[in-house]
């Protein structure tokens, strides 16, 4: 498997990754409306490659925290892996690597909204321990926070996601 930055000619085959593997076009749509946005960060969207097939794929993009000043990190969304690839290590492989590439580019915060079991395992915890406020009315412990090296206590606040996400 090779895990590399996507490219134009991967775009169709992202997007059936993202509709196979969560059998609906909302987050391919997602990853479409983010492309073109200022948030939209091409070193951290990232594909997973098996013979040149695209398997799986990782998308972080900016995303605001709004305390006393008002902090870009980032958000976490999608990560998909083709259905009969999952479970094989291909997601956990798409997360460590964006994870190393964003604490080389010196990002402070990642946020997902997903499955505790499978994003505790890459540290993050639920928001309220960071004193991190979600937008959103799920329990606490689906809406996480992966602090980075350069993470600095000072950072809470509540979450803005931008309008590319409102359709979701
Ligand atoms: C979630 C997803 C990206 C994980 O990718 P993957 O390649 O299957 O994950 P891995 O093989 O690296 O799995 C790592 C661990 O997470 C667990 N895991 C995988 N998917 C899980 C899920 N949906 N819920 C809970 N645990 C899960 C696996 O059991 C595995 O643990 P194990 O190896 O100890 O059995 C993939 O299953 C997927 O595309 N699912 C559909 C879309 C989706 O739900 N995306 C995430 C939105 S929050």
């Amino acid at each position: 498997m090779n895990i590399r930055c996507e490219t134009l000619t991967d775009y169709p085959a992202i997007a059936e990754v993202n509709t196979l593997a969560f059998g609906q076009e909302n987050e391919a749509k997602l990853v479409e409306v983010i492309r073109p946005c200022d948030g939209y960060i091409p070193e951290l969207s990232l594909v997973a490659e098996i013979e040149g097939v695209v398997v799986g794929h990782i998308l972080f993009s900016y995303i605001d925290l709004v305390g006393e000043q008002t902090l870009q990190i980032l958000g976490l969304a999608p990560l998909a892996v083709r259905p009969e690839f999952q479970r094989q290590g291909i997601g956990s492989a798409l997360m460590k690597a964006g994870l190393e590439i964003a604490d080389s580019k010196k990002e402070t915060i990642v946020i997902v909204l997903g499955h505790p079991e499978f994003y505790t395992r890459f540290g993050f915890q639920p928001s309220v321990v960071y004193g991190i406020e979600s937008p959103f009315p799920v329990p606490e412990e689906f809406f996480m926070v992966k602090p980075l090296q350069s993470y600095q206590e000072s950072y809470k606040g509540k979450v803005v996601y931008p309008p590319a996400f409102d359709a979701m």
